[in-house]
């Protein structure tokens, strides 16, 4: 590469993910295929339309056997359609689909197409609290989406940090949205699908719609419920964190597959050519052809049985890595977790925020983030929590004996910053021992590689 600084950067990047151990439970480490692929010449390439729909059933080669004409407005696309042909099939398998959107850029463009789908301007969406763990694309007020329309939240239970469903049950009523919306970014139970869904069942025209942009690994591995499965009708999330792929966003429905270019009638049934329509042309231009193509590839690595055996994994490591914090005196929103996220509360522990812990654990290269807690009293950026997880690390083979030290370190680090903080004593006085918990982790680092550095 001629570019100096870019090229200085990039390593120096790979350095820091290959010394360091990501817990930022939004992350993961993407297998060098997945690269190769976001690397290749398909970013040449407008392809703007959608290939043919048909024959998208069966297996890979049943998939490419047949050439179906295309909806797309360039010519050239004999391997483009291929490639988002196979994606496509590839993630109606994996997440049982009638049909499979993967031109969204993000997971926040998968969840405004979506919305620009199914609602007119006013509409009510019923959506997590965000300061309960849902996501700003559910209705925080600097998006564009809520400017547009009139979100609803209902929050979880202080008591158990599950939904409380009553609460949705009654919003519900009260609001008559026309999209109730199960997602969350710092939450740790599994949702109860099919008790959200007899709620929709007596609100005219609402549409079930689940962000799982964190679990969509679990879900692929068999780990997790698919709320496809128990009723719902769409299911938008990213492709890259638990599902290990490229950045993106992935949109998956049940109800018919028409032309997306005829303008379907507007019902929960025609859904999926309603948001083929959103996605392209109402929200996006072109799709990014080579990250279709690594979605593609990564999708056919969650096909894999080692895929599955991941995902186990990542959930068992979760509990073990809750379990050694609990020991330790962290308190967990929720008491403990079932997907692959913990959300501690570092002020009921500790009497610390979550920021100083972020920081001090940035410090020895283990990088989580600051979060806020259900009803936190804390500003956003200093709130009370921290959020971790163990989709990254498990990819790289780590194991029961790995959590456990994470878990240790955590502990010593969090008494160091409670002594830091009460002023007791100065950093500097840490500066050996950190200095030495560093070295470890660089050593656990060591034996871990990461893939595709
Ligand atoms: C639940 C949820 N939805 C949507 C998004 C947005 O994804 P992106 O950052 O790709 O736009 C996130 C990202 O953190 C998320 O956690």
């Amino acid at each position: 590469m001629k570019d100096n600084k870019i090229f200085d950067l990039i390593e120096a990047e790979k350095q820091r993910q290959r010394e360091g151990l990501e817990l930022i439970p939004s992350e993961n480490y993407v297998s060098r295929e997945v690269l190769e692929a976001m690397g290749s010449v398909f970013t040449n390439k407008y392809s703007e339309g959608y290939p043919g729909f048909e024959n998208l059933d069966g297996s890979d080669d049943d998939v490419l056997a047949v050439a179906p004409e295309n909806h797309r407005y360039y010519g050239g696309q004999q391997n483009t359609d291929k490639v988002e042909r196979l994606a496509i099939a590839r993630a109606r398998r994996l997440f049982h689909a009638d049909h499979a959107n993967v031109q969204p850029h993000s997971g926040a463009q998968a969840n405004n197409a979506v919305y620009n789908a199914w609602l007119e301007p006013g509409d009510t969406v019923l959506g997590m609290n965000l300061g309960h763990g849902g996501h700003l694309t559910h209705g925080s007020p600097v998006t564009q989406s809520a400017k547009i329309y009139n979100f609803v939240a209902y929050g979880t239970n202080p008591e158990t940090g599950d939904i409380d469903y009553d609460e949705m049950a009654k919003l519900a009523i009260q609001h008559q949205p026309k999209i109730i919306l199960v997602g969350y970014s710092a939450f740790s139970k599994i949702p109860d699908f099919e008790r959200v869904a007899k709620i929709a069942q007596d609100i005219p025209g609402c549409l079930l719609m689940a962000d799982m942009a964190h679990v969509a690994g679990l879900i692929a591995g068999g780990v997790h419920p698919n709320p496809l499965d128990h009723g719902f009708h769409v299911m938008t999330t990213t492709t890259h964190k638990t599902l290990r792929g490229p950045r993106g966003g992935l949109i998956l429905s049940r109800g018919k597959v028409g032309n997306p270019l005829k303008k379907p009638e507007h019902t929960i049934e025609n859904i999926p050519t309603l948001i083929d329509r959103s996605v392209f042309p109402g929200t996006q231009g072109g799709p990014l052809m080579h990250m279709i193509a690594a979605k593609a590839v990564a999708f056919y690595e969650a096909e894999q049985v080692s895929f599955q055996n991941y995902a186990r994994d990542v959930v068992s490591n979760a509990k073990v890595l809750s379990d050694t914090l609990i020991t330790h005196g962290f308190k967990i929103v929720g008491g403990g977790t079932d997907n692959h996220l913990i959300l501690v509360d570092m002020m009921g522990s500790f009497g610390i925020d979550g920021k100083i812990m972020e920081i001090l654990m940035d410090k020895v290269g283990l990088t989580l983030n600051a979060n806020a807690i259900p009803n936190d009293t804390l500003p956003p950026f200093k709130p009370s929590g921290i959020r971790l997880g163990t989709a990254a690390i498990t990819t790289r083979g780590m194991g029961r004996g790995e959590m456990i030290k994470i878990g240790n370190w955590m502990r010593r680090l969090a008494e160091i910053c409670v002594e830091i903080n009460s002023g007791r004593q100065p950093e500097a006085a840490f500066t050996s021992e950190l200095a030495a918990i560093r070295e470890e982790v660089h050593q656990i680092a060591e034996i871990f590689p990461v893939p595709g550095i």
